[in-house]
């Protein structure tokens, strides 16, 4: 049983010098009384078990006199149970010849000690200054221990707290730094009337398409945080070849293709892996698994896994959203057109993962559906 008591309830049961002295024999009580008066303490006499309880609960004792032979309730079932709802009190066996051995038993139950009847007051004295000797170490050492125990369980809280605190300031910085990206693509594409719908099914296809392709987590997560950056360079096409409706020419069509690499310019050089991944995204995502894309003609693999997924993310939403040259498609038609150029413009195991998971394109298309008509996008 711990005690989990305040510094000043500690303090007083240290001090304490009352002792209960339970005997059915009235003259040894009154003796035992008398012995310990002279000597200072203070003594409680009770002739049972049923009236020892009594004043254990009216108030703290340091000793206990306990008989072990007394009509009703024995000696040694009221030790038990004072030792276990009383460990702040030390106990000595008193005890006639016949009965030592119940008293060795009661030792081992972590009674003090004993004393034998008839007995001498200096026994007396030297076996109750022993007894409070004892205690008041063992109760210095469990106060001492619950003490070590309470500063460690108080430092583990605020520990606690702290790591809590950590994490939801984690979390937070983490939401701000994904909400000012989003936001910050949602500028760069608002000139050409991009919704943020976009951005938003844009960021869970690539995702889905990572985790449905087996990239770790921490992976799926950059190439969700970084895929709506892709178009950022944009902020550098003219508006005349931006905002133009109809087809390009053809030099208009390389203004436009410029975008990849002014994003690349705009978001490479950082050591942070989110912008290094945006980066990559904004280089690759107009490259064709076949080397028929743009800037760098890469071809395959040489094309980041990254680049090809946003690609076919991109060319999703494209299709099955609505332009002003085109009403949005069905998902089975752009399933359809996509696949037609399976292992041409997309990579073909990619576009076979991605079309593998139908449901869950469904239900992001569904969920971020545009409010309103979206304006006129180039084909860039
Ligand atoms: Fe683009």
């Amino acid at each position: 049983m711990t005690l989990l008591l305040d510094r000043s309830t500690q303090q007083a049961l240290l001090e304490l010098k009352r002792v209960l002295i339970i005997d059915d024999e009235e003259p040894i009580r009154r003796l035992l009384g008398y012995m310990l008066q002279t000597h200072g303490y203070e003594t409680v006499l009770a002739s049972d078990a049923r009236e020892a309880r009594i004043r254990l609960d009216e108030q703290p004792f340091a000793l206990i006199l306990c008989d072990v032979n007394m009509p009703g309730e024995s000696g040694m079932d009221l030790v038990r149970h004072i030792l276990s709802q009383y460990p702040h009190t030390a106990i000595i066996m008193v005890t006639g010849l016949d009965s030592a051995v119940l008293a060795n038993a009661a030792l081992d139950m972590g009674v003090f000690g004993y004393i034998v009847k008839p007995f001498e007051s200096n026994e007396v004295m030297i076996d109750v200054a022993n007894a409070l000797r004892r205690r008041r170490l063992e109760l210095d050492n469990r106060l001492h221990r619950e003490n070590l125990e309470d500063i460690v369980r108080t430092r583990t809280m605020a520990l606690q707290q702290a790591l809590e605190w950590l994490e939801r300031s984690e979390k937070e910085l983490r939401l701000s730094r994904e909400e000012t990206i989003q936001r910050l693509a949602i500028a760069a594409e608002y000139r050409d009337s991009a919704t943020a719908q976009h951005i938003q099914r844009m960021s869970h296809y690539c995702e889905l398409l990572a985790r449905k392709y087996g990239l770790s987590s921490e992976r799926c997560d950059l190439i969700r945080t970084a895929s709506p950056m892709h178009d950022i360079g944009k902020i550098g096409t003219p508006d005349h070849v931006l905002l133009k409706p109809g087809k390009f020419t053809p030099e208009e069509f390389a203004v436009i293709s410029q975008h990849s690499e002014i994003g690349y310019r705009i978001l490479s050089g950082s050591d942070a892996e989110i912008l290094k991944v945006a980066a990559s995204i904004a280089w690759t995502h107009h490259e064709r698994w076949d080397g028929n894309g743009y800037p760098r003609k890469l071809k395959g693999e040489a094309i980041p896994i990254e680049g090809r997924i946003a690609g076919i993310a991109d060319a999703f939403d494209a299709l099955t959203t609505q332009r002003v040259y085109k009403p949005a498609f069905s998902l089975d038609h752009a399933v359809d057109l996509m696949t037609k150029h399976r292992g041409e413009h997309f990579d073909p195991e990619l576009l076979d993962v991605f079309f593998a998971s139908l449901n869950d394109i469904k239900h992001i298309h569904d969920q971020y559906a545009d409010q309103s008509p979206r304006g006129m996008i180039p084909e860039a």
